[in-house]
């Protein structure tokens, strides 16, 4: 069976058969007549999976004493008529004026103290006592209105928790963080060693002079605003798990998720401020929503960043399938300039999703809105209506995810493990640091960039490495810029490489414990006797500078003055400047592997070298004969493997393959050529085969 989760015991189905298709479906914006129009359309494109009612509880409950669900059994009815499973939200994203006209203290504050207005979406405070109560009363309405109803095949609990309103610093807020500090040290006395406050006066002798970090002279206490962090990704995560509560008590049986927001980002943080390593466990399935931010080529291109963000979904999601939640079939609508997709990108980002582990393309939404803040954002069907490329792209989606059927549940093959650690990111982004420029998330996206000739696994180094994943699994294991590290964590990369996996270190990682204080005796405290290293200084460099190493790398960002133990090879030396002859990539044998420090930022072109050396040690072919924007992934599980190829460039490209193209439906015996954006998915007659990829005229 296709299942959803198998944790603790509950064998929960995925919503549907196959890799689910569909999206946020919001009718209430639109008069009954359109609704059975839709869902003909639905069936048209295959289109199997709706979430419905994230937006509407000032529609279901539009005073404090009145309810009105019968347009959403209506609702509800018809597409289950239609074949279409739903994924019911608990409609509780949004709270409706009323609410927050008769209790603004419901409403978010900034850090300024400024209280949120209504008019927007999200104006609840985490905190919030009175908006916790009241979301409970809906989620419980709704779960017993639509416990049973066929339709429901998985609950949407909120909507992106977090997206707007996760940094909230209102006396609710200072009270649940004081509660949240009690819970995590007990006493002042621990919470004033953690936070180091000898420094800068900063004792505390009362408890109710600890308040949130809300906007003041200069740079705050290192501790104290990781904490905050912490305590606002748990006080959103508290939200969810107080609705999942009421669902497994009224329907055990059907699986929960919110959608994460897995590698956007917010204008805040590069990460975002929900730490979805904690988050995932708790989910049955575990959702996310992915946009494509950046430019379409170059280093940062947007499908780099996909693949990135997909990987990492898959780590949190214990590599089990997982559900991408929303992305959009064009443009959205809240960028500066809002780039329409071109012909076929549609469905290579949808394809990139599922190499990566997807057994679920969703998208906002359904039917473009003539009305409202996102009126502008594309849909599947779009204002042009159906006589449009863009509705026939998303009826050739739907046709081709159905020939994918039996892809779902299988897993993907990955045998690069790269770390990336949310509070370690968090760290890096306060003031104080030797460089801004030194943000761990970013690193870990060049590292991961650097190994995509081969797949990567993005698994998170949260507390507990061993949570996600057997690291014994991994030919290479990279750990970029891990700033803060336990000790277990140290020792488990440590076995790692004892056990056969080139280990890369690179600057900046194992600097700090998990209360943020430093390693002393030399950095990287965490890896120094692993490494084989010892640094006394940091030497940053600006945003446009760079040195010149031996082996011809172009160092940026980073430098330090590092010296060597007799067992370590070095690999690359300082050319110039005062750090001439220092050593900037090393190697030490460790039992049956050997552990890698880099002690700088490379360039793309140095990073790629460098991948292909330890992708070598490790007996791995970093490039297959692959061109770099060319993608291949295999997904293999009981009945067979998938080879997708995803050609992200503008050129024709060769791939060798055998089996079944499963977009084009035609057999391939040898070599297959690529048009430019397009995309194959090879049903393997042997998953045996490599691919290799050439540029056609090559
Ligand atoms: C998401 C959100 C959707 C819609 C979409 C637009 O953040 O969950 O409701 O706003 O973005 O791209």
């Amino acid at each position: 069976m296709h299942t959803a989760s198998d944790s603790g015991g509950r064998h929960l189905r995925w919503p549907t058969r196959g890799i689910s298709f569909g999206g946020d479906y919001n009718p209430e914006q639109w008069p009954e007549e359109v609704w059975q129009r839709d869902v003909e359309l639905m069936r048209e494109a295959c289109v199997d999976f709706a979430t419905v009612g994230v937006f509407s509880w000032a529609r279901l409950q539009p005073t404090p004493d009145t309810w009105d669900f019968g347009w959403l059994d209506r609702v509800l009815d018809l597409l289950h008529d239609g074949g279409v499973r739903v994924d019911l939200a608990t409609a509780t994203a949004s709270p409706p004026p009323w609410l927050t006209t008769a209790h603004p203290e419901v409403r978010p504050v900034d850090e300024r103290g400024y209280r949120y207005e209504i008019g927007s979406r999200q104006t609840w405070s985490p905190s919030s006592p009175i908006y916790r109560d009241r979301s409970l009363v809906l989620v419980e309405k709704m779960a017993t209105r639509y416990g049973g109803h066929p339709a429901l095949a998985l609950w949407h609990v909120s909507n992106e928790l977090g997206c707007h309103n996760s940094r909230c610093y209102s006396p609710d807020s200072a009270r649940a963080f004081r509660r949240w500090l009690q819970r995590r040290y007990g006493d002042l006395t621990e919470l004033n060693r953690a936070w180091g406050t000898t420094f800068w006066s900063q004792h505390y002798s009362d408890w109710n002079e600890v308040v949130p970090p809300a906007a003041s002279t200069t740079f705050g206490n290192p501790t104290h605003l990781l904490d905050w962090r912490r305590f606002c990704s748990d006080a959103l995560l508290d939200q969810y798990l107080a609705e999942r509560e009421v669902l497994r008590r009224i329907t055990p049986d059907i699986p929960v998720t919110t959608n994460f927001m897995v590698g956007m980002g917010s204008p805040q943080s590069l990460a975002g401020d929900m730490n979805y390593a904690q988050w995932a466990p708790e989910q049955d399935l575990v959702s996310t929503d992915h946009y494509l931010v950046g430019p379409a080529t170059g280093d940062g291109a947007t499908h780099h960043r996909l693949s990135f963000s997909a990987d990492l979904t898959r780590g949190i999601a214990g590599s089990r399938p997982w559900l991408l939640m929303e992305h959009s079939t064009s443009a959205v609508n809240w960028q500066p300039v809002n780039r329409a997709k071109t012909p076929g990108e549609m469905l290579r980002n949808s394809l990139a999703h599922v190499a990566r582990g997807a057994d679920g393309i969703a998208f906002f939404q359904f039917r473009a809105s003539d009305a409202g803040a996102e009126k502008f954002h594309s849909a599947l069907v779009p204002h042009a209506g159906t006589d449009s490329a863009r509705w026939r792209e998303v009826v050739q989606l739907g046709a081709v995810l159905r020939r994918l059927e039996p892809v779902a549940g299988s897993r993907v093959e990955a045998p690069v493990g790269v770390l990336f650690d949310w509070e370690s990111q968090w760290a890096c982004e306060q003031d104080g640091h030797p460089s801004r420029l030194m943000q761990p998330m970013a690193i870990a996206e060049r590292a991961h960039h650097a190994f995509s000739g081969v797949t990567c696994d993005v698994i998170p180094a949260d507390a507990d490495l061993s949570r996600y994943a057997d690291l014994s699994r991994y030919a290479v294991v990279v750990v970029p810029a891990v700033y803060l590290c336990s000790d277990e964590d140290a020792a488990r990369i440590e076995a790692a490489a004892r056990a056969g996996a080139q280990v890369l270190v690179t600057a900046f990682s194992g600097i700090a414990d998990r209360d943020d204080h430093i390693r002393l005796g030399g950095y990287p405290g965490a890896f120094r006797d692993l490494l084989g290293v010892r640094t006394e200084e940091f030497f940053p460099l600006g945003a446009d500078e760079t040195v010149a190493l031996d082996d011809g790398t172009a160092a940026r960002i980073w430098t330090e003055y590092l010296t060597v133990s007799e067992d370590v090879e070095v690999l690359a030396r300082h050319t110039e400047g005062h750090l001439q002859g220092v050593p900037a990539l090393t190697r030490r044998p460790v039992g049956d592997g050997a552990a890698w420090y880099l002690a700088t930022v490379p360039d793309t072109q140095s990073w790629t070298r460098i991948a292909e050396a330890i992708c070598a040690a490790a007996g791995l072919d970093l490039h297959a004969g692959q061109h770099a924007d060319v993608e291949i992934v295999r997904r293999r599980g009981e009945n067979g493997s998938w080879l997708f190829v995803l050609n992200h460039t503008t050129e024709k490209v060769t791939v060798e393959v055998s089996g079944t193209d499963l977009v084009t439906e035609r057999v391939v015996d040898g070599p297959l050529t690529l048009e430019p954006g397009s995309c194959a998915v090879i049903r393997e007659d042997s998953a045996d085969t490599g691919a290799r990829t050439r540029k056609a005229d090559a």
